[in-house]
């Protein structure tokens, strides 16, 4: 099958380049972007063609999929035009940057009968997939709480420019905010390790540190602290961040009837139980991990594999980013019910009226 790649920066380049690229049943067979350097440097390293519109891409019937790697502000419009176009995709994470852009993608992929996954690549990564096994087969009996953190220095060390003291004037619209960047990651793994959805969220969402180039500080919350509580029972919180200068925080820790599972880098999952007893276990990691959503993807369109994540998955988490938002502006708890049909009530123009 033929993949193209929209968007050629780091994420393409580190992941979905070499994961098509390696993949035994596709082919990397164009690669898109606006930036015709960043194009061309992509499809130079993978001997592949270059385009600068999208338009060139999605009018080929030669392509099959696409994998959506543009900024966030872009998923939405690229999504839909793919999925109009009658091609597979897979976006990359977040799907959108409001439910309102979410819901028009989950009504043109309805339209069009293709094939939507979301990369969240977290949930497939080894780490966590023996963590869910693990808690589905009883090692610390039942889950009760978790707390887990996702922290590094900034977005701007993570994307293809690089640092600079203006990045945040340039990109930040594109970006959203550091809940969407990187606060998605938690809010859709823990419901998926746990077995539930997301029933209300509390969350407080500063600005601690990030700046523009003349100082002042940006207008978006780089830092965040929320409480999910899961629609099971369970509850938790996550400690998210931009603003985290020493080595990247990652850890998760679930607190359950029988003990205590701490999913972090190697060893992968600790399991301390009741009586003392303490289990270290590696999951079988490959060198290609960072590939895993985009092998994924091919596998599933192979008919090898089911999808692991849905575009409903990546609404479902869009609606808890909107509660955490809520939260923060009103000061309170937010419940998911009260967001239901906010998706539906924005499609329908009433989005000024909120
Ligand atoms: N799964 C993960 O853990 C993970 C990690 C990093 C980034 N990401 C996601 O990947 C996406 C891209 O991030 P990145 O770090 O590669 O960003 P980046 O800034 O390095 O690259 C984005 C590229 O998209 C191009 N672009 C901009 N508008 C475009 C358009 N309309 N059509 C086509 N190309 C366009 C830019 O020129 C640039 O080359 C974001 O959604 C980000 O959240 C995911």
């Amino acid at each position: 099958m033929n993949i193209a790649v929209v968007g050629c920066g780091a994420i393409a380049k580190t992941r979905h380049a070499p994961g098509v690229a390696e993949h035994p049943k596709a082919v990397l067979y164009a690669v898109c972007d606006p930036v015709r350097e960043n194009a061309d440097a992509l499809a130079e390293a993978y001997h592949t063609k270059a385009a600068y519109k999208i338009e060139d891409v999605l009018g080929d019937p030669k392509v099959d999929a696409v994998i959506i790697c543009t900024p966030e502000r872009f998923h939405c419009a690229n999504v839909v035009a793919a999925l109009e176009a009658g091609k597979d995709v897979l976006c990359e994470k977040p799907l959108a940057m409001t439910p309102l852009e979410g819901r028009a993608i989950l009504d043109a992929q309805k339209a069009s009968g293709r094939l939507l996954m979301v990369a969240f690549g977290q949930r497939l990564s080894p780490g966590h997939q023996l963590a869910k096994r693990l808690l589905e087969e009883g090692a610390i009996g039942k889950p009760l709480a978790f707390r887990t953190a996702l922290a590094h220095a900034g977005v701007e060390y993570a994307t293809i420019e690089g640092p600079s003291p203006d990045f945040y004037d340039k990109k930040l619209a594109g970006i959203g905010d550091v809940m969407l960047s990187v606060g998605c990651h938690r809010m859709d793994l823990m419901p998926y390790l746990l077995g539930g959805k997301i029933k209300a969220v509390s969350a407080l969402l500063p600005t601690i540190d990030k700046t523009y180039a003349d100082g002042r500080p940006i207008d978006a919350a780089d830092h965040a602290m929320i409480t999910m509580e899961l629609d099971n029972g369970i509850s938790g919180m996550a400690w998210i961040s931009w603003c985290d200068y020493g080595q990247p925080e990652r850890s998760t820790v679930i607190y359950g009837t029988q003990g205590v599972m701490t999913v972090c880098r190697s060893p992968e999952v600790t399991v301390e139980r009741r009586d003392r007893r303490t289990e270290r276990y590696d999951a079988a990691s490959s060198p290609g991990e960072w590939q895993l959503p985009t092998r994924h993807f091919i596998d599933v369109l192979a008919g090898d594999a089911l999808p692991i994540c849905s575009g409903s998955d990546g609404q479902d988490c869009l609606l808890a980013l909107e509660a955490a938002k809520r939260s923060h502006q009103q000061g309170r708890r937010v419940e998911l019910a009260e967001l239901s049909g906010l998706d539906r009530k924005l499609s329908t123009g009433q989005f000024g009226k909120e």
